[in-house]
């Protein structure tokens, strides 16, 4: 299979969704699945309906129209300010925006208008993260000129926090943000379905216990998808850390001494040489770069470090360990290494599930993606689909082959019948020419 690619667990996904949308519903408070991250994959979409999110929100207007385009069955919130200039493209396909500016609701009341129809508008206020968002001393103001626009339906207010200057959402500003949604009620009267508490980092406050008052809904994305709270980055407990990981190929494997030598000046990225001289060491070097990821991001697996990184090549220091020239290994990412990988075209996208159910969902109809762009996932998928076949095909021979010789596997692992991902575990794990160990010192 090629490399590097992003594998997607779907299974995991669900799990992790399922887990968060059932402890959060105990408290009161729905999901809106964010898929940002995600390219707005209808694939993936479709995992975390599956799994009880009650809503997507996407920070762009192409994914959310690629999630259109596959008749994706959910409500779809811009969960970033509209662009004036994509204010038609807002109001035709996505049924919420979130809004700070009245000269940005004018232009989506106009863009509705034209359209015949109604856009739903949800209120951005600043709590002190200091992104988006009304003061709250505005917010009444704001909430009057809105209630004047035609094709204008005001449908709650949130918050954003732990974004730009990573202010910790708790009981204080969860509590003004319940107290202003009472207060804008109080006045114009039961107009705020929605109270949109905040993203991931809001979990810890929304699943401590504490009163929830009018929060009734929080928009997830880095916790579905990594299994991890963004505050201190630590594992969700009960949560996938691997449901996406990402997959690297060994294009060179020496030993060579770990410290440069002859004049130095800057290097490409501005990587500095290592301060200590451990003599020579296993310098294994991947085909994947900073136009794949962003490598400071990446978690590799034990006895492997990672030394630095060019546009195209990771350099690793794999200990005592030779890695074969087209092992493959296997990375944890962060959101931003997560980001970078998802939007590269470099990077191919590979789903795997034990089980697929059948889905409308995935139905893809109207024009088909042409380039190298946001709907790239779905031809992907589909390639890798071609690919899984042909891998299993590849399977299944070399199984038969392997019953006329001798069953080398664990007792545990004979007469399984093997799986989707076990097809790709034998691809990246077992497979004897790739990814075999030799020792170097
Ligand atoms: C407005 C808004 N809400 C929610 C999210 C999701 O954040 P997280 O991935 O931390 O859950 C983001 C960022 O992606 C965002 O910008």
């Amino acid at each position: 299979m090629t490399a590097p690619r992003l594998e997607i667990d779907l299974d995991k996904l669900h799990h992790n969704a399922r887990t968060l949308v059932a402890r959060l519903a105990d408290r009161g408070i729905s999901v809106t699945g964010v898929t940002k991250a995600m390219l707005g994959s209808p694939e993936i979409a479709d995992t975390l309906l599956r799994a009880g999110v009650s809503a997507l929100g996407d920070s762009r207007i192409e994914n959310i129209e690629t999630m259109r385009g596959a008749h994706v069955p959910a409500s779809m919130t811009l969960i970033r300010t509209p662009m004036l200039s994509q204010a038609d493209r807002v109001v035709a396909h996505a049924d919420l925006s979130f809004n700070t500016e009245l000269d940005i609701i004018s232009r989506l009341s106009s863009a509705a208008q034209k359209a015949g129809k109604t856009h739903g508008i949800l209120l951005m206020v600043e709590l002190g993260d200091l992104r988006e968002g009304i003061m709250p001393g505005d917010l009444e103001h704001t909430v009057r000129q809105t209630l004047r626009f035609p094709n204008i339906a005001l449908k709650g207010i949130g918050a954003n926090l732990a974004c730009q200057s990573g202010v910790v959402p708790d009981a204080k500003n969860m509590a003004e943000l319940s107290a202003l949604a009472d207060s804008i009620d109080a006045t114009f009267g039961p107009r705020l379905g929605i109270v949109s508490g905040g993203n991931s980092s809001s979990l810890q406050w929304a699943l401590s216990g504490a009163d929830t008052g009018r929060i009734n809904d929080l928009r997830l994305g880095e916790s579905l998808l990594l299994g991890r709270e963004p505050l201190h980055r630590q594992p969700i407990d009960g949560l996938h850390t691997d449901a996406i990981t990402l997959i690297g190929e060994v294009v060179e494997s020496k030993v060579k001494p770990s410290q440069p030598w002859g004049e130095l000046a800057q290097a490409a990225f501005g990587e500095k040489p290592p301060a200590t001289d451990r003599g020579p060491i296993s310098r294994t070097i991947l085909a994947l770069g900073q136009q794949d990821t962003d490598p400071s991001g990446l978690y590799p697996p034990p006895g492997i470090e990672i030394l630095g990184a060019s546009s195209d090549h990771l350099i690793t220091d794999s200990g005592r360990r030779c890695l074969d020239i087209g092992a493959e290994i296997t990375f944890q990412l962060n959101y931003g290494a997560l980001l970078r990988a998802m939007t590269s075209p470099f990077v191919a996208k590979v789903t795997t599930a034990r089980a697929r159910p059948r889905s409308t969902a995935r139905t893809t109809r109207g024009p088909q993606p042409t380039g190298r762009g946001p709907g790239d996932l779905i031809r992907l998928r589909t390639s890798c689909r071609a690919s899984i076949v042909d891998t299993l095909r590849a399977v299944v021979r070399s199984a038969r082959a392997r019953s006329r010789d001798a069953d080398h596997r664990p007792a545990s692992h004979r007469n399984r019948a093997p799986h989707r991902r076990d097809v790709c575990h034998h691809q990246i794990e077992r497979s004897p020419e790739r990814g075999r160990l030799r020792s170097c010192r």
